[in-house]
C-alpha cells in the first residue's frame, strides 16, 4: 500500500511514523511545507525525502493521512480524494461536514464504506471522552455532560512544545503559541474564542461527541484548559444518565470495552495520569464515582495521549481498516 503522510515533521506526523509498521505500507511519502524540502526522515531503515503536497498528489497514493491544519486539508483533500485516494483528514476541516463520516473505530467504524473517501479523524479531547461515555450511554442512556480539561501542550503542535521546554529552560520563545507564560501556569482557554463566549476547542467537544454518538441533542457544557503538561490530556467529566446503575457495574462494562483501560484503586496509587498513558494507545479511566445527591450521576477523570488515541493511533486505525476492507482486496 501506497501511504502518503502529510505533516510527516509535525508532532502527529511523527508520532505516526512510530506506529506506522502497523499497516502494510510498501512505499510511504512524506509532505512538509517549504521550510522542510530537502530534508529526509527515517522510515524502515530507509532516508526518504520530503515531498511537496502536489508531487504527493501525482504519486497517487492509496491512503493519505492529513496533519497539516485545515487550510490544507481544506485545498487539498478533495483533490486527493477525487482521485481515489482515502483521505484521514486529522484536523477541523471536515468534521462537521455531513457528508463526511467523523469516526472512532470502537464507536462507529461502521460508517466507514468503500465510497467515503474522505474521513475526518475528530478532535483529541473528543475522541477519549466519547470512548468512555458511549459504552456506558449504550446501557444506561447519557443526559448531559459536563466536562472540564486539563490539556497537553503537545495540542498545540512543536511551537507548544517549544514554548513550554524554552521556558523552563529560561530561554527566549522565539514563536509562542500561547499568548501569557504556559509553564508554572494554565491558561482557561484552547483554541480562540468565539461570539457565544466558548472557546472553538469547547464547542468541538460539543458539537463533535453529539455527531460521533448520534445523539444530536445531548447537552454538553465544556472548559478547555492548557496546562504545562506533556505526555497526555486529562479531563474531569461529569454524567446525567436515565437509569441508575452500582458504580461497580459501571467499572465491569468500562473495563470490558475495547480500547479502554480503568486504573481505579487510589488506594494502591492506581489512577490516570499524563505520566501513565504517554505513548500508550489505550484510553484510560479511574476516579468513578457516584455523585452524592444524585443516584443517575457519575464523576470520571479521563487521560488519554492526544497523539496516540486522539490522533495519529485513531487515524491508522481507520486507515488499517480502510486497507483491510476495500484496498487489500482490489484488483491490483
Ligand atoms: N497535536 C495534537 O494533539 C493534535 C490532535 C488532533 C489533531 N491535530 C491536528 O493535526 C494537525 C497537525 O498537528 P501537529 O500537532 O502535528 O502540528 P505541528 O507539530 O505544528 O506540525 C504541523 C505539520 O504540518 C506541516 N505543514 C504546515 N504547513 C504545510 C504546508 N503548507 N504544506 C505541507 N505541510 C505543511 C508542517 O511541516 P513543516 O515541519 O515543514 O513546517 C508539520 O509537518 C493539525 O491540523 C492539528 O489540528 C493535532
Amino acid at each position: 500500500m501506497k501511504l502518503a503522510l502529510v505533516g510527516a515533521t509535525g508532532l502527529v506526523g511523527k508520532t505516526a511514523l512510530t506506529i506506522l509498521s502497523r499497516l502494510p505500507v510498501t512505499e510511504l511519502i512524506p509532505v512538509a511545507s517549504e521550510r522542510s524540502y530537502g530534508k529526509s526522515i527515517s522510515f524502515n531503515d530507509k532516508d526518504i525525502r520530503i515531498q511537496s503536497i502536489e508531487r504527493a498528489l501525482e504519486m497517487k497514493p492509496d491512503i493519505a493521512i492529513f496533519s497539516a491544519g485545515s487550510e490544507l486539508s481544506k485545498e487539498y483533500a478533495p483533490l486527493f480524494s477525487s482521485k481515489g485516494c482515502y483521505v484521514i483528514d486529522n484536523s477541523s476541516a471536515w468534521r462537521m461536514d455531513k457528508d463526511v463520516p467523523l469516526v472512532v473505530p470502537e464507536i462507529n467504524g461502521d460508517q466507514l464504506t468503500r465510497d467515503h473517501y474522505l474521513i475526518a479523524n475528530p478532535n483529541c479531547s473528543t475522541i477519549q471522552m466519547v470512548m468512555v461515555l458511549f459504552p456506558i450511554a449504550r446501557i444506561y442512556g447519557l443526559k448531559k455532560v459536563i466536562v472540564s480539561t486539563y490539556q497537553s501542550v503537545t495540542g498545540s503542535g512543536y511551537q507548544g512544545l517549544a514554548q513550554l521546554i524554552s521556558e523552563r529552560e529560561e530561554r527566549k520563545v522565539d514563536k509562542p503559541a500561547y499568548p501569557y507564560p504556559i509553564d508554572l501556569n494554565c491558561i482557561p482557554h484552547c483554541d480562540r474564542f468565539l461570539e457565544n463566549d466558548y472557546t472553538r476547542e469547547e464547542m468541538k467537544l460539543v458539537y463533535e461527541s453529539r455527531k460521533i454518538m448520534d445523539m444530536p441533542h445531548l447537552p454538553v457544557h465544556a472548559t478547555a484548559v492548557r496546562v504545562p503538561v506533556i505526555g497526555g490530556h486529562s479531563e474531569s467529566v461529569y454524567i446525567e444518565l436515565e437509569k441508575p446503575f452500582e458504580i461497580q457495574e459501571i467499572r465491569t462494562l468500562l473495563a470490558r470495552s475495547p480500547g479502554i483501560k480503568v486504573l481505579d484503586d487510589p488506594a494502591t496509587g492506581q489512577y490516570p495520569m499524563p505520566a501513565i498513558a504517554h505513548k500508550k494507545d489505550e484510553v484510560f479511566v479511574g476516579r468513578i464515582r457516584k455523585d452524592i445527591d444524585n443516584e443517575k450521576a457519575l464523576g470520571l477523570w479521563i487521560v488519554a495521549d492526544n497523539l496516540r488515541k486522539g490522533a495519529a493511533g485513531n487515524a491508522i486505525q481507520i486507515a488499517g481498516i480502510i486497507h483491510q476492507r476495500f484496498i487489500s482486496d482490489a484488483p491490483a
